[in-house]
């Protein structure tokens, strides 16, 4: 067989611990809170249905050729990133294939392999995978389960020599943590890039999942000095599949972020850019997100409330996000949740072990269950199952 000399990239490039794990979990009788998925029965797909036969029989080839990016959904994306107090305009707004390729594009636009760059010690492996997968030198600061990231260690990163191109941070319903990052904390991390001159990279395609509580400005919204980059995405706030979310970025960059996604993908799908601007164009996601995020409460309502019932026993403690997809669970210290999940998929049930977001190890005593994408009366089953792992393993340990 021929040996091919791969790039130190691709080496470095991790291999997702979950798709490793979930080779396990492919019985159908598998309760599984492991996923990041939208409910799946909430996805539109007669509306879409119906948006993609309008924008084919009015669009013909044009919705099947390449293109500039769809101007009516820039200029849609752009009124309601103001609506959301984001002074910016379509000039501004740069359409990508989902938030993904908005950390990509970010991460090449700002940090050369070598350099460095600022991250959460526990965060969406996706976020890894564009800094400690390109090669970059990170510094990991830790996160506070109420309060969202710990400033105070934010700012000695910042301080650094050689300061870091960049920080990526999930202000909102955290991946994997549920937690939103506070207001006063919000202004002191605004405070801090412009003082130490560090670009923020708002990763937020969870703010449209609010389902309790008041609605907290985005960094983007509340910043004066033009360091904050936001990304958003349509891909939990309407469908996974269209692939499609943006970046808003000052008008100055726009040349070289356009050449970079170019060099990507070259451009997102006219066919998806005319469907989900049909979409919108129509009114449809009020009533969606409405739809969402009430369903969503619903089943975050029944998992605590089955936490309360059969964790707290056992000494576990959890995250209560008011939006989002994930709750974030700690274990007793010395219940190792990675070498549990063959005891608990046992069982058919299934979660992440929190150690796969973490950056530089640990955590090991952590676990991520994604609570909308379960029947509600599933929750109870998975939790129920999850207790009886744990109090065996506590058991074991004499706990
Ligand atoms: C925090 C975070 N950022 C980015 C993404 C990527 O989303 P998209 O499907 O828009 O590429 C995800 C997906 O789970 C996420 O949780």
């Amino acid at each position: 067989m021929a040996h091919f000399n791969i790039s130190k990239t691709a080496r470095q490039l991790q291999r997702s611990v979950m798709r490793d794990l979930m080779k396990y979990a492919v019985d159908p009788d598998i309760v599984s809170m492991a996923g990041g998925l939208p409910a799946s029965e909430c996805l539109p797909v007669e509306v879409l249905q119906d948006c993609a036969d309008r924008v084919l029989s009015r669009d013909r080839s044009e919705a099947l050729q390449y293109g500039p990016p769809f101007q009516p959904l820039k200029e849609w994306i752009a009124n309601y990133m103001q609506k959301q107090g984001v002074d910016c305009t379509a000039k501004q707004i740069h359409i990508t294939s989902g938030a993904q390729q908005g950390l990509a594009i970010l991460s090449r636009l700002f940090c050369d392999p070598g350099e460095s760059a600022v991250i959460e010690a526990v965060t969406f492996t996706g976020v890894q995978q564009v800094t400690v997968g390109r090669r970059l030198l990170v510094e990991t600061v830790p996160t506070d389960l109420q309060t969202g990231v710990d400033v105070e260690a934010l700012e000695r990163a910042f301080k650094r020599d050689p300061r870091p191109k960049m920080a990526i941070l999930i202000p909102n319903f955290h991946n994997p943590l549920g937690v939103s990052i506070s207001m006063e904390k919000r202004r002191a991390i605004l405070a801090l890039a412009e003082k130490y001159a560090v670009p923020i990279v708002e990763d937020d395609p969870y703010s449209p999942l609010r389902f309790s509580g008041r609605a907290v400005p985005s960094m983007k919204a509340l910043d004066r000095s033009g360091m904050v980059f936001y990304i958003g995405s349509f891909s939990k706030m309407l469908a996974p599949a269209a692939r499609l979310g943006w970046i808003v970025a000052p008008g100055e960059l726009g040349d070289r972020i356009t050449v970079l996604r170019e060099s990507l993908d070259l451009e997102s799908s006219q066919l998806w850019q005319r469907i989900v601007f049909e979409f919108l164009d129509q009114e449809h996601l009020e009533p969606h997100l409405d739809r969402l995020n009430s369903v969503n409460r619903r089943r975050k309502e029944i998992c605590i409330r089955e936490l309360q019932k059969h964790l707290a026993p056992l000494g576990v403690h959890w995250t209560d996000p008011q939006g989002g997809l994930f709750i974030w669970l700690t274990l007793p210290e010395g219940i190792d949740s990675m070498r549990m999940f063959r005891r608990v998929i046992a069982k058919k049930m299934a979660y992440i072990p929190g150690g796969a977001f973490a950056v530089k190890g640990g955590y090991q005593n952590t676990i991520r269950l994604n609570f909308s994408n379960l029947a509600d009366d599933q929750i109870p089953v998975a939790i129920q199952r999850l207790a009886e792992g744990i109090a065996e393993e506590r058991q074991e340990k004499g706990q």
